[in-house]
């Protein structure tokens, strides 16, 4: 297999991710509730399949969601500074009756699917309820960034619904910007000095430009408010 039918992305040295693989790209909405709280997922357009793709990172191309060279016009500084500790050595745990709930705070990508039913934090407490564990269960799967995981107890069996390899381009309506780029199914994410990220079912990796916690998404998209032009906010 040559190295451009490898699925991966990698991250490049003050530039795009190259996306190799013919890896699917499609818009990734937001979908709030009658209250209000983000819910669903709605998977949008999708873009032709290509074995390749750059994608932006630095947020400035004129070509979004694909790098147009603005990186090396604006001096982007996509220093890497995330962690490259296993995510289990990076997050805290909180304790319910029948499921364990793993935080790494920093990776938060400030899709909010954790706020339903008054937070996932509180509602783990409540988990020997079936309904309750049901939605602590859905919220946690419903998080892009893998900021959240959870474990049954007893066993220690993580919970994970597999996702189809594939990156969203989030959108978020109800905040009116757009998002990370949610990179699912496990695909592997190697560094620009070439070492490999821990691999995970969900991750989402910046595209504003903004995070502090390159190359994942720390949720600065939304205080920069990014838009990458490809939904019309009403917002
Ligand atoms: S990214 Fe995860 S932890 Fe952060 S707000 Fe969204 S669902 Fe909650
Ligand atoms: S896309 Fe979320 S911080 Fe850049």
């Amino acid at each position: 297999m040559s190295e451009a039918q490898v699925s991966k992305v990698v991250v490049t040295v003050d530039g795009p991710y190259l996306v190799t693989g013919g890896v699917p790209l499609a818009i990734q909405t937001i979908t709030p509730n009658n209250e209000g709280l983000s819910w669903e997922w709605t998977e949008g357009r999708s873009f032709p399949s290509q074995p390749a793709y750059k994608l932006c990172r630095c947020g400035g191309s004129k070509n979004k969601p694909f790098c147009d060279g603005t990186h090396a016009k604006t001096g982007f500084d996509g220093t890497e500074t995330a962690s490259r500790r296993p995510i289990a050595r990076q997050s805290e745990t909180l304790d319910g009756p029948t499921l364990t709930l793993s935080d790494a705070e920093q990776l938060c990508a400030f899709a909010r699917f954790c706020d339903v039913g008054g937070k996932i934090w509180s509602l783990i407490e409540a988990t020997d309820e079936p309904q309750v564990r049901a939605l602590v269960i859905r919220e946690a799967m419903h998080c892009p960034a893998g900021r959240l995981v959870l474990h049954e107890k007893p066993g220690n069996k993580e919970i994970e619904d597999p996702l189809p390899p594939s990156i969203g381009l989030v959108e978020d309506p109800a905040l009116g910007c757009s998002g990370p780029l949610w990179v699912r199914g496990a695909i592997p994410i190697e560094s620009a000095d070439g070492k490999r990220y821990e691999r995970r079912n969900r991750v989402t990796l910046c595209r504003c430009g903004a995070s502090t916690n390159k190359p994942f998404c720390n949720g600065s998209h939304a205080s920069i408010e990014f838009n990458d032009g490809l939904t019309a906010f009403t917002r």
